[in-house]
């Protein structure tokens, strides 16, 4: 079928729609009506996080949907504030709470914080492994890793994330980061997939999109797709909900694929913070 979402299959067995929805920055008060035309639409899959600040919106969309729990992959992290083991238990209680469910898809460490808490995420990442253990997460991953935090979960933790959430679209693309997910079975997910828009007019991106008769932001996240990244693109305009969607019924050559990757501005290229130095817990 044109606009089915594959699954892709992670390395604890479990599987994943590779197009998700996105729920950063939108505002409790439109979450609700944002996710629910997401699911009417076709997405299954809903990221979110307890610093948006609406994980009780995801919820409640989602049990209003008429959709069985299990249809529906949803993700949401821990927060900044609670990487000290007891706090992520209690962090990850409320985060069940908040959505109102016995268990989560998928729950990551938001991000590494490694000047923070002596620079240990491995006893963060160690409590997750336990919430894995009793079944409440299903998978478990990080989100902003950089290479020698994942190699320092290698020598140090059990269990291998299922996903690294990280910074990637035409002007970061991020490469070293995700060939390290590519070798050991980490799977990348790609957040600001269109980089919150400053990429959707490059003449390239527009060139492309003329050629094949499509948006930019069709071009850009069918490049993600073909990458094999995970995406979830944010909207909470219904058309652009529906247009993010509709990537699945065309392709991009590797000519094309190879200008956009081309675009690549390495670290000036980012539109979020750095992790090796964002320290922030919110108040
Ligand atoms: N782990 C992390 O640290 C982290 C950090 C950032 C994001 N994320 C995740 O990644 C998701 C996506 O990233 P993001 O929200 O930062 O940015 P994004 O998805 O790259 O871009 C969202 C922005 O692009 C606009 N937009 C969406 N579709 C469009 C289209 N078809 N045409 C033109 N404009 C369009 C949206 O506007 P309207 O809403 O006005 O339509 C919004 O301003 C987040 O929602 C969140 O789930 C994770």
């Amino acid at each position: 079928m044109a606009h089915t979402v594959p699954d892709i299959s992670l390395n604890d067995g479990n599987t994943i729609p590779q197009l998700g929805f996105g729920v950063y920055q939108i505002e409790p008060k439109d979450t609700a009506a944002a996710v629910s035309r997401a699911l009417e639409i076709g997405y299954r899959h809903i990221d979110t996080a307890e610093m948006y600040g609406n994980e009780a919106e995801v919820g409640a969309a989602i049990r209003t949907s008429g959709l069985d729990r299990g249809e529906v992959f949803v993700t949401s992290k821990l927060n900044n504030g609670f990487h000290r083991p007891e706090d992520a238990r209690k962090a990850f209680e409320s985060t069940l709470s908040a959505l109102k469910m016995d268990h989560i898809d998928l729950f990551l460490i938001h991000w590494p914080l490694p000047t923070r808490y002596d620079g240990d995420f491995v006893s963060t990442w160690k409590a997750l492994e336990e919430f894995r253990r009793d079944g409440r997460a299903r998978s478990i991953g990080v989100s902003n890793f950089q290479v020698p935090h994942l190699e320092r979960l290698a020598a140090e933790a059990d269990v291998v994330p299922a996903v690294n959430q990280i910074e990637v679209h035409p002007y970061l693309t991020n490469e070293q980061v995700r060939a390290y997910g590519d070798a050991h079975n980490i799977l990348t997910e790609a957040w600001s997939p269109i980089a919150q828009g400053r990429v959707l007019d490059d003449p390239t991106i527009v060139d492309i999109a003329e050629q094949v008769g499509r948006t930019s932001a069709q071009v850009v996240l069918r490049w993600h797709v073909q990458r094999g990244d995970i995406v979830f693109p944010k909207s909470t305009t219904p058309k652009r909900i529906e247009e993010n969607f509709r990537i699945f019924d065309f392709t991009l050559d590797d000519t094309a694929m190879e200008r956009i990757s081309g675009l690549d501005k390495g670290e000036t290229g980012r539109t979020g913070p750095n992790p090796d130095v964002f320290d922030y817990i919110p108040a």
